[in-house]
Parts: C-alpha cells; sequence; structure tokens
C-alpha cells in the first residue's frame, strides 16, 4: 500500500511519486489550499491539496483528525520561507493526486495535542491512541532498539536465550506472589514468578553456563513510579565467573547500550559498599549527581548538653547526622518548618540547624535554636568537618540511625532538586559488599535472595555470626535508580541449608518450597554468578520518561488493573465451578 514511510521523503525524491499510508495529524485550509500533516510512526510529512484537482480536494476537505488514509503524491521543494526546519521532512512535501480514506475516526475521547488535559486514566483507557503521539511511540520505538541491543551484545559474548516458566512455584524476590489456580489439581496454585532465578540457576548446573533472558517477572506490590506488577528483567547467570567478572561484562553492556543508542560515553563505574553509601547518601542507590552528602557528627556533639543529640551520639544504634547546604542560610523560618515536616515522614522528630552567617567569627557568627547548646569548640569542630562557609545552612538529624539515615537520605535529595544542585549527567556506580541479612525485632530477612552467597564464609563461620555477614553481591545504580542486582550464589548444600536455617525456614518448610533446588545442589554444581536488569527502568532513564509506564505499551495503574481491558475482572460461574473456587464479597474461599 505504501512506496515509503513518512520521513523517508527527502529531496532525493523530488519529482517522483511516492505512496503514503497514514493518520491524519492535522488539517489547515489556507486561501483554498488544504495542507495536511500525514503521520505514521516513523514521524511527519506535509502533503498539499490544490483545489484544481476537484475531486481529490474534496475528499482532502472531508478529513477530519486522525483518519486512516492513503495517498499518492509528488514529491516537491517547499518555496523558500517554508521551509520548516523542527521537522525532518521540513524541506519538501507532497502534492496530493489522489486520495482515499481508508478508516473514517469517530470524534476522539483523548486530546491528541496537549496531553496534558488527559488523565492518566484516561491515557490508559485509550493506550492504542496515546500511543499514536509521537512522544509515546518514539519510547517505544526505543526500547526495542535497546532490546535488540541487548541481545546482540549477549549473542556476542557467547549467552544462550532460553525460556523459564511463567506457571511455577514461587520465588522469594520479597514481594507477594500472583497465583493461579490449577483445574487439574484442585485447591492447588501455581505462582507466576517474580524473577527466574531458581531456574536460571538449574540452568548451571544442567551446564549452559552462558544464559539470559529477556522476561516478565510479576510482584504483587506496592506500586511507584519506578515499579510496576508486571515487568521486565534482562535476566543473566553465568557459571564459572567471579563477582567481578560477572561486573565487567554487565558494565560493558551498559557501556555498549549508552553509547550505541545515546553518544554517551559512561566510563568506569565507580565501586562504593553499601555501609558507605548509607553513611554519605542515606541510600543505597545514590544519586551522585546530587553533590550534597550526609556527615556524621556524633563523635563531635555527644558531650554537648542537648539530650536530643547527647542521646543518640551516645547509643551505638544511634546516629547523628548532617547535611551542609551551600547557600541555605537564606531559607526562612517557613521553609525550614516544611523541611521539618518533611522529614518528620521519615519518622524525624525534628531537624535542628545552624545558618553560618559568617564562618570565621565562632558562635556569634552563627544563628541557631539550638545555639545556647554550643561552645566554641563544638561550633568549630562542626564547621571544619562540614566546610561550611558564609551563608551556609547546616541541617541536623538525630535518632537511631536508621530513622537519620532515612530521613537524611530523603531531605539530601530533595534539598538537591530545590536548591537546582543536581547536576545534568549519567553518574553509574555499583553498591557492594551489602549485609547478608537484616534483623528485624530478632527475625532475619534476606537482603537480596536466600540463594545469595556469603562473601568469603564458611557455612560453619556463617552460622556463627550472621549479623555480620557480608554478601557476595552487587547492585548497579545509576542517577538514583537501582538499574539491577545480582550476586554470586550459594552453590553447595550446607551454606543453603544453613542460610535457610537463619530465616527461620524449618527444614520441612525448605524441602517443601526448594526441596528440588536443594536436591539439585547435590550432583555436581558448579560454581555460578548472575544478575537482572530491570528493562522498563533502563528505557526510563534512557528515554528521560518520568515512569516505566510511559516505556510499557499496555502499563497497570497505581492500583494493578488495566483501564483499557478492566483487568482484572470477575470470573463465569463456570469458571470458578470448574477451578472449586466461591469468592465471597471481598475474598476468595477454596
Ligand atoms: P531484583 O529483585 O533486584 O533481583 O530485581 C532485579 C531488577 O529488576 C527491576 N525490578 C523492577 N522493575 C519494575 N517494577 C518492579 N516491580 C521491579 N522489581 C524489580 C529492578 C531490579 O534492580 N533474581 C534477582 C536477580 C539476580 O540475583 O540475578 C532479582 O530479581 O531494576
Ligand atoms: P527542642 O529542643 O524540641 O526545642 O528542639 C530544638 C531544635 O532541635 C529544633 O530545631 C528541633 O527541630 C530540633 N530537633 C528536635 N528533635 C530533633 C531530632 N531528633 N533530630 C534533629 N533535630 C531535632
Amino acid at each position: 500500500m505504501r512506496s515509503h514511510y513518512c520521513t523517508e521523503v527527502n529531496t532525493s525524491l523530488i519529482d517522483q511519486e511516492v505512496k503514503l499510508v497514514g493518520w491524519v495529524n492535522r488539517r489547515r485550509d489556507l486561501g483554498g489550499v488544504i495542507f495536511l500533516d500525514l503521520r505514521d510512526r516513523t514521524g511527519l510529512i506535509q502533503v498539499v491539496f490544490d483545489p484544481d484537482r476537484e475531486d481529490v480536494f474534496e475528499t482532502a476537505n472531508s478529513l477530519r483528525h486522525e483518519f486512516c488514509v492513503q495517498i499518492s503524491g509528488r514529491v516537491r521543494s517547499r518555496p523558500a520561507g517554508q521551509i520548516n526546519t523542527t521537522m525532518a521532512t521540513g524541506e519538501v512535501e507532497v502534492l496530493g493526486l489522489s486520495l482515499s480514506i481508508i478508516s473514517h475516526a469517530a470524534p476522539l475521547p483523548l486530546n491528541m495535542d496537549d496531553h496534558q488535559n488527559n488523565s492518566e486514566e484516561q491515557r490508559l483507557k485509550y493506550r492504542y491512541l496515546d500511543l499514536r503521539r509521537p512522544e509515546m511511540s518514539e519510547r517505544l520505538i526505543f526500547r526495542s532498539k535497546l532490546t535488540h541491543e541487548i541481545r546482540h551484545f549477549m549473542n556476542e559474548h557467547g549467552f544462550l536465550d532460553i525460556e523459564t516458566p511463567i506457571l511455577t512455584k514461587a520465588t522469594p524476590e520479597g514481594a507477594r506472589d500472583y497465583l493461579v489456580p490449577s483445574r487439574t489439581h484442585k485447591g492447588e496454585f501455581f505462582a507466576l514468578p517474580q524473577s527466574p532465578q531458581i531456574f536460571k540457576q538449574l540452568l548451571m548446573m544442567s551446564g549452559f553456563d552462558r544464559y539470559y533472558q529477556i522476561v516478565k517477572c510479576f510482584r504483587d506490590e506496592d506500586l511507584r513510579a519506578d515499579r510496576q506488577p508486571e515487568f521486565t528483567q534482562i535476566d543473566i547467570e553465568t557459571s564459572f565467573l567471579s563477582a567481578e567478572e560477572v561486573m565487567a561484562l554487565t558494565e560493558k553492556m551498559m557501556r555498549h547500550l549508552f553509547n550505541k543508542l545515546l553518544q554517551v560515553e559512561l566510563g568506569d563505574f565507580p565501586t562504593m559498599s553499601y555501609a558507605d553509601a548509607m553513611r554519605r547518601f542515606g541510600s543505597d542507590k545514590p544519586d551522585l549527581r546530587n553533590p550534597l552528602e550526609l556527615v556524621d557528627v556524633d563523635h563531635i556533639v555527644k558531650d554537648m548538653n542537648f539530650k536530643v543529640f547527647e542521646g543518640p551520639a551516645k547509643d551505638k544504634a544511634g546516629r547523628v547526622a548532617c547535611i551542609r547546604v551551600p547557600e541555605g542560610a537564606k531559607l526562612s523560618r517557613k521553609q525550614i518548618d516544611d523541611y521539618t515536616k518533611f522529614v518528620s515522614i521519615y519518622g524525624a522528630k525534628g531537624l535542628a540547624w545552624i545558618k553560618v552567617n559568617q564562618a570565621n567569627a565562632g558562635i556569634a557568627g552563627l544563628q541557631s535554636p539550638i545555639a545556647k547548646f554550643l561552645t566554641e569548640d563544638i561550633a568549630q569542630a562542626l564547621q571544619d568537618i562540614t566546610q561550611a562557609q558564609d551563608g551556609d545552612i547546616l541541617l541536623f538529624g538525630a535518632d537511631t540511625a536508621h530513622v537519620v539515615t532515612e530521613a537524611m537520605g530523603a531531605l539530601r535529595l530533595k534539598l538537591g532538586e530545590d536548591f537546582d544542585l543536581v547536576e545534568d549527567s549519567w553518574k553509574p556506580l555499583w553498591v557492594v559488599d551489602f549485609p547478608m541479612f537484616e534483623e528485624v525485632e530478632g527475625q532475619f530477612y534476606a537482603l537480596h535472595h536466600p540463594f545469595t552467597a556469603p562473601r568469603d564464609l564458611s557455612a560453619e563461620a556463617l552460622a556463627a555470626n550472621p549479623q555480620g555477614a557480608l554478601s557476595n553481591a552487587y547492585d548497579m545504580v545509576l542517577n538514583g535508580c537501582e538499574l539491577g542486582g545480582g550476586s554470586v550464589r550459594i552453590h553447595d548444600q550446607a551454606t543453603q541449608a544453613e542460610v535457610f536455617r537463619i530465616l527461620g525456614i524449618s527444614d520441612e518448610e525448605a524441602q517443601e518450597k526448594f526441596g528440588f533446588l536443594l536436591e539439585a545442589l547435590r550432583y555436581g554444581t558448579p560454581p555460578h554468578a548472575g544478575l537482572a536488569f530491570g528493562l522498563d527502568r533502563i528505557a526510563m532513564l534512557m528515554t528521560g520518561a518520568e515512569s516505566i509506564r510511559d516505556v510499557m505499551a499496555f502499563p497497570k495503574t497505581t492500583t494493578a488493573a488495566c483501564p483499557l481491558t478492566q483487568a482484572p475482572s470477575p470470573a463465569s460461574s463456570r469458571q470458578l465451578a470448574d477451578l472449586k473456587i466461591q469468592v465471597e464479597s471481598d475474598q476468595a474461599t477454596i
């Protein structure tokens, strides 16, 4: 039906006839001549209809927004003065010689020109129309190039693309499972995979040694701008490679993607320990474009006669940290109150501050609600450690280490935005040396997943000190977003059994949930390590989209629903009867 895509029409085709198909993006009548912007997935071309071709002109006159049409015409240069340098095809136009309407379009439920007027719900309900907007289609085209490059890179590096099941058993990645009832095994359920973690490890045991898959994962968890219930991982596993080798390889892939698709050189990625990331940035995914840092001042304030600081500074589980904001002394009381409210979301009980009006004037040069608790020595030590300058403000958090780290970490990000300090650049890094476990009220939880190997520890050493154990895991972070994470895996049964024990998983439960994995570990398991990236997150960052929804064709709302298909939806009584499921008003019972 067509000879060219719209944006393939250029000056090399002048005086030639072309056949185009697409949608009416815009129609204008100017002095008896009709101008049409015809759109296809590549972009726009201007088509002109003269009144001297009467029947064609009449059809052109009847065109409305988003009609689907076919046009034949002759390519010509635009007259000087009408050249549009903002349009890829702005030097040429097509003189319409014939026109047929393939499909009419009813009045549209979405505003196609000014999508700001469309609610997110409307955009998702009419996603097929929303995706006609060039901004959206360009992102999906970019995503397609991205997956193409990833496959190319993985194939070049000897990786095999192997599919793993979607109807499977729970994978422990920390979220709730989506369950699928089995008809043939009444009362039993499949779980959709939160990741292909166990299968990729089993593939290593089968000897495939370099596996990858671009694969859907499912997690029933609270949604945010960078989380969807159904998302895509670039899942990777290798045998006989160390953590450093997996990191080098995946870092090379990321450098390749940025170089090829954005012409950006990412350079070598720095490595930072989890402890340093939490201490300096209050986050395990620090945004290094933001120059602000948390500075520990416990040792300076511990003998200060201010209970709010003294208590946490002397307590092993406490923390007193400070952020110096350049030129922050101009903040008003009201603005400081607003920041105090902001940190209270994270449990902080206050936000002490010191304005440095004159840095070399001792306490007299400072202004602060806690001035009366300061001594000249403490004031000087605080200024020295933060390198405070005239006009800066120091903001303090004092509480349990957990609250201070969370609250000041979040405050750091907010201040970076508010003071316009975030550099416009790409700042990747690796975060390593995570603790194996997180301890909450005596119960241990895996910080990654329970198959993550401890760092240089035997099963016995791990059992002796689970609190202090570090894992051989690594996360790739870019501009404050966790792009991917992985680890060296446990490849011996004793360590795996010990980790299950520490996590409070009984032998019976371990057998019931992961017996097949424990058994597989007995038959010649190679050492293996891998990683998974969030493809949607990579696409979001690379396209500058604000939400991962904008790089997915058919995403879900924040309540995990699809306004387009109305999923999830009730099942028919026949289906439920087959499954032996009875639905009560707001809960399902078997
Ligand atoms: P993890 O749980 O860290 O690791 O997931 C890997 C990456 O997947 C992305 N991701 C998500 N993206 C969108 N929406 C979500 N709900 C979502 N959850 C995770 C993130 C994350 O870094 N099996 C391990 C990997 C391994 O050890 O090899 C795993 O799944 O970018
Ligand atoms: P107060 O002693 O409650 O009058 O507080 C004096 C100053 O300390 C105020 O600026 C409070 O915001 C601040 N403050 C109170 N509690 C904390 C805390 N836990 N961490 C940091 N600052 C605090």
